[in-house]
């Protein structure tokens, strides 16, 4: 298929036909965010993927974990009328760009592949508008993960906290060994991340009455300051250089047993991976203590744009090979999530990744399965970017528990 494309292509050069067109067809142009190691290796399974079904690559990265950067580029590109094939893209920030009629259509592969029945509905919300298939969804991650390095933990008693309060004592053993007890980058979405942690750790009625219904008395109330307080206290063990800094970079101190945990998503298994660390030797991947049992959820999907006709066949490649079941375990075992669709084995996963599959099924069976605020799966970016503003601003100290409770309520009303 590939050579006969090409070489179409090359006669149409030939015959001065320009061949775009017949070019065209067989390549596609991605914009995403997966510029880490991990991501970056996880990316380069889908790439080959294509590349053996003959489409080609026009790589768009644009770094910034969590997408913030991308998506800003993203929006000049549409303005200016050049829209990509594939954008890489989360939750609530697809059904915006679907309002506006940007996206492309995918029910003919959808409907022949049977998406309906193996993509979980969790996941449809966000790969479906108005009853069409707008995106592909390529796998799921769930932010309410800790990753500890393993030596640091054993030279601390080897026990996993199972409460705040432990989890404070492992931290205070950290600081005696030496280490920056907490591995993080000052970005919004990052404290966002592990807000969502926090958050949940309260209970699964908390984090739901406050990050999706958007309850005012529960954004303002009293359990809301203590969830502060929490922050507060967890920013007491970073390191001074802790502002600004990439998550990579965070997850890199406590590959190499300079920081004892990092409470992020499981993207960060990637970057484990990638360094040749095994779970349960070098590391250990636990839920954030007081979460065991619930998920907060963030589903990757290639939102498709509407893109000259000729350029729609590739992308209906690119959407079916995502969804394939052996791309999907291939993909997902690099990368640390888990797949995205209920029927692909988790025999080739790690004992992290058959966790993350084991957990996500379990949550969305007892409707413990709730979408990351800090991900763009439970509000549109407007009340995420006001919940983003005031979380990191509370985190930095320029806000107290008690200032930061009253601002969260005003911030998600004016917002919503
Ligand atoms: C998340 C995304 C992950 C990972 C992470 C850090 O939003 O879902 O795939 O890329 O950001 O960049």
């Amino acid at each position: 298929m590939r050579k006969f494309l090409t070489t179409t292509a090359a006669i149409a050069v030939l015959m001065g036909m320009g061949g775009t067109a017949a070019r065209a067809a067989e390549n596609v142009e991605v914009l995403h965010w997966w510029t880490s190691g991990g991501e970056a290796a996880a990316l380069d399974v889908l790439k080959k993927d294509l590349e053996s079904k003959g489409i080609s690559w026009t790589d768009m990265p644009v770094a910034g974990g969590g997408g913030t950067e991308a998506m800003t580029v993203l929006r000049a590109r549409v303005t200016a009328g050049n829209a990509p094939t594939a954008v890489q893209m989360l939750g609530f920030d697809i059904l915006d760009w679907a309002k506006e009629g940007a996206l492309g259509n995918l029910d003919e592969v959808a409907a022949k592949e049977g998406w309906d029945k193996v993509i979980p509905t969790a996941l449809q919300q966000f790969s479906k508008y108005d009853g069409h298939w707008i995106a592909a969804p390529v796998n799921v991650h769930s932010t309410n993960w800790m990753w500890i390095n393993k030596a640091a933990l054993d030279k601390a008693g080897g026990k996993e906290p199972a409460n705040w309060d432990e989890l404070v004592a492992l931290l205070d053993k950290f600081k005696e060994q030496g280490i920056t007890p907490v591995a993080h980058g000052g970005q919004p979405w990052q404290d966002a991340t592990i807000f969502d942690a926090v958050v949940l750790s309260f209970g699964n009625d908390f984090y739901k009455k406050a990050f999706i219904d958007l309850d005012p008395e529960t954004l303002g109330g009293a359990q809301m300051k203590e969830a502060f307080d929490r922050m507060t206290k967890l920013r007491s063990y970073v390191d001074d250089n802790f502002s600004g800094r990439d998550w990579n970079l965070a997850s890199a101190m406590v590959i190499e047993g300079k920081a004892g945990v990092q409470f992020m998503g499981d993207w960060a298994k990637g970057e484990f991976i990638k360094a040749g660390k095994k779970p349960g030797a070098d590391f250990v991947c636990m839920r954030f203590p007081g979460t065991q049992g619930s998920v907060t959820f963030n589903s990757d999907q290639f939102a498709m744009f509407k893109v000259a006709p000729e350029k729609v066949p590739a992308q209906l490649v690119m959407a079916s090979a995502i969804e394939s079941p052996t791309f999907q375990s291939a993909f997902n075992v690099v990368k640390g999530s888990a797949p995205a669709r209920t029927d692909v084995s988790d025999e080739a996963f790690d004992d992290c990744g058959k966790k993350a599959i084991k957990d996500l099924a379990e949550a969305n069976t007892n409707g413990t399965l709730f979408g990351s605020m800090a991900h763009g799966h439970a509000n549109p970016a407007s009340v995420k970017n006001a919940i983003y503003d005031v979380v990191t601003r509370q985190f930095n100290g320029e806000l107290t528990s008690e200032e930061a409770v009253t601002e969260l309520k005003a911030a998600v009303e004016a917002a919503k």
